[in-house]
């Protein structure tokens, strides 16, 4: 008999699995693996002008519910607004990938206070802020150990 195959899988179907950024780069892979692994995706993104189309493309092509949401991970009211509605539209919401970020490329004498606020307040607090949007959506059972549930 051979060996048992190292790993796991996790299976995504049926729950709904945010990507900030999600419509691009890297967060554009992470789509197409929760995709590809049967999740319902939630696209959040910033300002492209081709996300809901790239979104729905995904969706298709994995026959599974995506939809685009534009969304400035750093505002918090905006948040917390985008996370309830995606949440009735395609929830229950069951995993975050908080991938979106930005960076400011000058030389390092060169960066400014503005500059360093400006990757901040999208790639730590906007971290922070979708985090804990999610997080309202986390089951209470989940917090007892449960591995249903998905935070990257
Ligand atoms: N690429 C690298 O070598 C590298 C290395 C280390 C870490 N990272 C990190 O990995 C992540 C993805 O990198 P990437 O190279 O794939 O980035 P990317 O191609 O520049 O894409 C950035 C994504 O984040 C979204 N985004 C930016 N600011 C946002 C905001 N305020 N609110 C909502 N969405 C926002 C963008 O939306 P729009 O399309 O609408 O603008 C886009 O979807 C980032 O956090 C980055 O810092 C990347």
């Amino acid at each position: 008999m051979p060996p048992a195959a190292s790993g796991f899988t996790i299976s995504f179907s049926k729950k709904c699995i945010v990507v900030t950024g999600g419509n691009r780069g890297i967060g554009y892979a992470f789509t197409r693996a929760a995709a590809s692994a049967g999740a319902n995706v939630a696209v959040i993104y910033r300002s492209s002008k081709d996300a809901e189309e790239v979104t729905e493309k995904v969706g298709k092509e994995f026959g599974v519910k995506t939809k685009a949401y534009r969304c400035d991970v750093s505002n918090t009211v905006l948040v917390n607004e985008t996370f309830k509605k995606i949440n009735n539209e395609m929830g229950p919401i069951s995993g975050l990938i908080a991938n979106a970020g930005i960076s400011v490329v000058k030389p390092a004498m060169d960066l400014t206070a503005d500059d360093f606020h400006t990757v901040y307040d999208v790639n730590v607090f906007g971290v922070f802020n979708t985090a804990r949007a999610a997080a309202k959506y986390v089951p209470p059972h989940v917090f007892a150990h449960s591995p249903s549930w998905l935070l990257l």
